[in-house]
Formats: C-alpha cells, structure tokens, sequence
C-alpha cells in the first residue's frame, strides 16, 4: 500500500513537470498505459469477461455502455452507480431503478482482474474498458481508453436524479445535462447513437403513444405504423416493464440506423426523435443526425472522440478516492 502510495505521488510529480515544461491548460491526469507495469493483462482479462457476457447475453453489452454513461455524468467516472446502499444510493434513481443492470458481470470482471492484479485497478476504469469493449463486440468503433480513474466513496440519489437525461425531457434540458458535465452537442447527438443497441422499456416511451402532453393524440412525430405497433404492445394500464428494441432495424449491431430511424419517424425514445424532428433541433443536432445518418464512419469517429471525453468527466486521480476492493462497497 506505501509503495503503491509513492508510485502514484512519483507518477504526479513527473506529471507536474512535464506540465510546467508543456502545458498550456490543465491536462487530464488520465493515460492509455497507466496499468502497464501493475496490470499489463487488464486489457485482456477484460475482453475475455465481457466476451462471456455478451456471448450468454447479447444485451449485455447495451447494459454495460449504459452503465458508464450513468456513472459518468453522476458525480463524474468513479464509480459511484455501482455502490450498494439503501435508498439514497444511485441505483435507486430514477434512471437506474429496475433498469440499470450488469453489475453482476462486473463484479465478474472485478473478481478477475483482482486475480491477476490485487487492489491496483479501480471499478472506474474497469467500466470504461467494458464500455469500449461492448461496443467493438457490437460492431462500433474502438478507441484506446483513458485510465488512471480512482473510485468514489459517495453514491447520491439525488445527484443522479438531478444530472442523468429524462426520456421525456424537451432538448433545451437535454442540452444543458450534458453542458453541465464539460460536453457539447457534438456529444449530445453522438452519444445518442449509444442507443442502436439494446432495449427499452414501454414505461419509458408509452407517453408517446395515446395523450402526448395531454393533446389527446399520439406524438406526432412518431411514424404511423411503428406507432400502430407500439400501442398494441403497450396498452394504456398495460405491464410498463415490457421491453423493445431501441433500434428496430439492427438491435444488436452498433451502426447508424438510429440515425436513419430518426429520419424516418422512427425514433423509439421522445428524447430520441427530437433529436431531429423539435424546433430547437433546426439550429442544434439536426444536421448532425443527418449526417451520421448518411455517413457512419463520421458517427464512428465522433462516437470514439465523445466516449473518451465522457470517460474524462471528473475523474478521481492521483491519492483522492480509492480502489474499491468490491465494487459495490467503500473498502472498510
Ligand atoms: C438524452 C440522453 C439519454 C436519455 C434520455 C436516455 C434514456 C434511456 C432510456 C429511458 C433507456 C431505457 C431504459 C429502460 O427502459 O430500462 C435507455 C437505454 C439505453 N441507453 Fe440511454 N439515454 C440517453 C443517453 C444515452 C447515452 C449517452 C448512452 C451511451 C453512450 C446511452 C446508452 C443506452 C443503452 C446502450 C441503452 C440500452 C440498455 C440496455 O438494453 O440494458 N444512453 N436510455
Ligand atoms: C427510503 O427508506 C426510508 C427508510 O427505510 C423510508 O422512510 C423512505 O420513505 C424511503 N424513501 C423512498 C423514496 O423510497
Ligand atoms: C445528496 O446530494 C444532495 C444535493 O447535493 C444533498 O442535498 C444531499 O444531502 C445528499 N445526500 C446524501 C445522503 O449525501
Ligand atoms: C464539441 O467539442 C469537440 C471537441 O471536444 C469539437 O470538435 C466540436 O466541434 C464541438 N462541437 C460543437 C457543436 O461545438
Ligand atoms: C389527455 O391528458 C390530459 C392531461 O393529462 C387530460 O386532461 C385529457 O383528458 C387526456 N385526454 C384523453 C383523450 O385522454
Ligand atoms: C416494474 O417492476 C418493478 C419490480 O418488479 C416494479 O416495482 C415496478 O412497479 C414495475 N414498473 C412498472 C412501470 O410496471
Ligand atoms: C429498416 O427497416 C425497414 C423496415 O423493415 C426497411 O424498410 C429499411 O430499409 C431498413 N433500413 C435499414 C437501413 O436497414
């Protein structure tokens, strides 16, 4: 643990040098190799596990992306979403509350990779592997990930309540959330495209579907015969836990077709479709939409670049935080 200590106070004097030599602005504390002499086969040992995962449950690369998104805008990438408690942790806000999921599979994760190196990775980063890893199994881009992310000690309900996006939230909310954390609406509609995979849940969009914001009409800017469809699978007083895909052409292919569904009406989420079809979107993300729509690879390199500036929101460095020993608690 000393040892570990002075490394680490070592790795931030030389940073601090190499800063007053070259830095204009404050850099990020975070690097590609920051395990490469205490965990050289983290990289590895994380492809394998998530591999497993994705092989027994093809969502489950949805689940993993979604989680480091939701750790990251709440109190930055630390962890926080993962600690269990009572009724004031993250888990039970809204956006997490029966519907986060995975943590399972990483607590598998964690478990094998403190076989390999005891103590030195954190949670933090173990979720940033796994999201980039669930992305390349999906058929997305790669990027090389940022480490050196230590876990947090606080895990509020009410933070996450108050930064994580809302489905049925108007674009103007939307943009700001994500202003907040450092991001823009480059990252806005990028990041968005995080939504070619995986499932939601009829809870989430059936507001859409028969009295939208009390016009007694479905929303109009959702096409009809997907609308036909989603209101036969989720009724009026219906099960709200009911789940569909959140891209009906390739539900498990991270492409661009959430992009071209946009185009089409076929938005699933209400925050989805304003992307493209709300007033504010005009001058905001829908020319961005349409552009990824029509050019995947630019959504591809836009989607890296967003999810390493995500994975950049207020990291833990050097001595603050910890490395939580179980995922899902503060060390004792
Ligand atoms: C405006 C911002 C966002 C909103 C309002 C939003 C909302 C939602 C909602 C309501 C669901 C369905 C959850 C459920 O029914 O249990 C969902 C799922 C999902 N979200 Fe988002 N999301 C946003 C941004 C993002 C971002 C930035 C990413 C990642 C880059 C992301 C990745 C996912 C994934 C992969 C799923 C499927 C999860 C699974 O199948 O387990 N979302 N999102
Ligand atoms: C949280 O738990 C406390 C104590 O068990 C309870 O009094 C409170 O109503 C709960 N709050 C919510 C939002 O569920
Ligand atoms: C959670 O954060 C809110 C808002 O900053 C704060 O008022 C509250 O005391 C915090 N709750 C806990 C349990 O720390
Ligand atoms: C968002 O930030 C990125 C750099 O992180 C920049 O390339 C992009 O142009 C910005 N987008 C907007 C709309 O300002
Ligand atoms: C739609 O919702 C509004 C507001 O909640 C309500 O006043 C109205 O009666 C509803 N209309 C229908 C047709 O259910
Ligand atoms: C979904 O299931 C959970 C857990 O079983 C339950 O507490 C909740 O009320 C259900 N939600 C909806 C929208 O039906
Ligand atoms: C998506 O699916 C629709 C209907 O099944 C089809 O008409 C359309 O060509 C598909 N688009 C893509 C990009 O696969």
């Amino acid at each position: 643990m000393a040892g570990m200590k002075r490394s680490n106070s070592f790795k931030g004097y030389s940073l601090l040098i190499i800063c007053f030599m070259h830095c204009v602005a404050v850099r990020s504390q975070l690097t590609t190799d920051f395990y490469s002499k205490t965990c050289p086969s983290l990289l590895s040992i994380v492809r394998r596990q998530v591999q497993s995962a994705v092989k027994t449950e093809m969502r489950m690369a949805a689940s993993l992306l979604r989680l480091h998104f939701h750790d990251c805008f709440v109190n930055g990438c630390d962890a926080s979403v993962l600690l269990d408690g009572d009724n004031t942790t993250e888990k039970f806000a809204l956006a997490n509350l029966n519907s986060a999921r995975g943590f399972e599979v990483v607590d598998a994760i964690k478990s094998a990779v403190e076989n390999a190196c005891s103590g030195v990775v954190s949670c933090a980063d173990i979720l940033a592997i796994a999201a980039r890893d669930s992305v390349v199994l999906s058929g997305g881009p790669t990027w090389r990930v940022l480490l050196g992310r230590r876990d947090g000690l606080i895990s509020n309900a009410t933070l996450a309540n108050d930064a994580l996006p809302s489905p049925f939230e108007a674009l103007d909310a939307i943009i700001q959330k994500y202003v907040n954390v450092g991001l823009n609406i480059t990252d806005v509609v990028s990041l968005s495209g995080g939504h070619t995979i995986g499932l939601a849940k009829c809870a989430t969009f059936s507001n859409r579907l028969f009295n939208f914001s009390g016009t007694g009409a479905p929303d109009t800017t959702l096409e009809a015969s997907m609308l036909s469809d989603l209101q036969s699978f989720c009724p009026v007083n219906g099960d709200g836990n009911k789940t569909t895909v959140l891209d009906r052409n390739s539900t498990d292919l991270f492409d661009n077709h959430y992009f071209q569904n946009l185009l089409n009406g076929k938005g699933l989420l209400g925050s989805d479709q304003i992307l493209y079809s709300s007033d504010l979107a005009i001058s905001t993300t829908k020319s961005l939409v349409e552009s990824y729509s029509s050019n995947s690879q630019l959504f591809f390199n836009d989607f890296a670049n967003s999810m390493i500036k995500m994975g950049n929101i207020s990291p833990l460095t050097g001595s603050n935080g910890q490395i939580r020993t179980n995922c899902r608690a503060v060390n004792s």
